[in-house]
């Protein structure tokens, strides 16, 4: 496996570097010292998990809400030039990540747009796998519908989806304050999130799914796998067809 960078001082002086760009952009040091924490340990939990998934250099991948980079951090010089593309709503965190990268002499160079509205259309591009890690924590139940209905239009046959979550055993959502940097902070929803909800969605997008447990990810997250390739098949195409016009 090419993971890189393949030494533990390499990983940590890595990740004190991503510290030290978190506090000169602003943020809270509690939140730069979280980032550091979990850095090294995130990054090898998700290259694994993926490579293990059967994630390979040709790959067209897609990284929903991909923050400041710490993934493509270890997948660019994995994945072949112009695989990688990745989605955030904050452009400060891709800020930090590109300057990480560059820093850091990360080759080749990451497809990023920033967008909040799931607009993954606008790479002009069909994937083969779509990760979703540590975003749907901080949606409401709308905005993970659709994002997962928005990815659904631009995976080719056979591409599928991973993405993490915290298992609730009710749906409901809440507001949460999230600290952005000392200046900025930010109101976001926070799902919680039942496995019937992803049953009955899953089952209105007529796709298949399955429930993966946490594998072993480093705070717990539970991780669902789905497969956008299932067409609908004819009998519930009339089906569809029949609910929408008694509707
Ligand atoms: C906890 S971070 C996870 C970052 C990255 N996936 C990782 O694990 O390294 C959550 C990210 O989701 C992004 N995000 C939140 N709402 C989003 C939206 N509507 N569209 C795209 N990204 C979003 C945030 O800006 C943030 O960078």
């Amino acid at each position: 496996m090419n993971l890189q960078p393949n030494s533990q001082i390499e990983f940590r002086s890595a990740s004190l570097r991503l510290m030290d760009l978190f506090l000169e952009y602003g943020y809270e040091h509690s939140v730069a010292a979280k980032n550091y924490a979990y850095c090294e340990r995130m990054q090898r939990w998700m290259f694994e998990f993926l490579f293990d998934q059967g994630l390979r250099p040709h790959h067209d991948f897609l990284d929903i809400g991909c923050g400041w980079l710490r993934l493509p951090y270890v997948m660019l010089p994995y994945l072949e030039a112009g695989r990688y593309h990745g989605i955030d709503s904050d452009q400060i965190n891709l800020d930090i990540g590109l300057r990480w990268l560059k820093e850091a002499g990360i080759q080749p160079e990451p497809n990023l747009i920033v967008d909040r509205e799931f607009a993954f259309d606008r790479f002009a591009k069909k994937f083969d796998i779509a990760f979703i890690h540590a975003v749907f924590t901080h949606l409401s139940h709308s905005q993970v519908e659709n994002c997962l209905r928005s990815l659904q239009k631009v995976m080719k046959p056979g591409g599928v989806c991973y993405f993490t979550f915290y298992r609730s055993r009710k749906d409901w959502d809440g507001t949460s304050i999230y600290s952005i940097t000392g200046k900025e902070s930010l109101s976001y929803e926070v799902s919680h999130l039942t496995l019937n909800y992803f049953r009955r969605l899953f089952r209105d997008m007529d796709v298949d799914w399955e429930y993966l447990g946490t594998k072993g990810h480093p705070t717990g997250h539970a991780v669902i796998k789905v497969s956008f390739t299932k067409p609908p098949s004819t009998l519930r195409r009339i089906f569809r067809s029949i609910r929408s016009r008694l509707k």
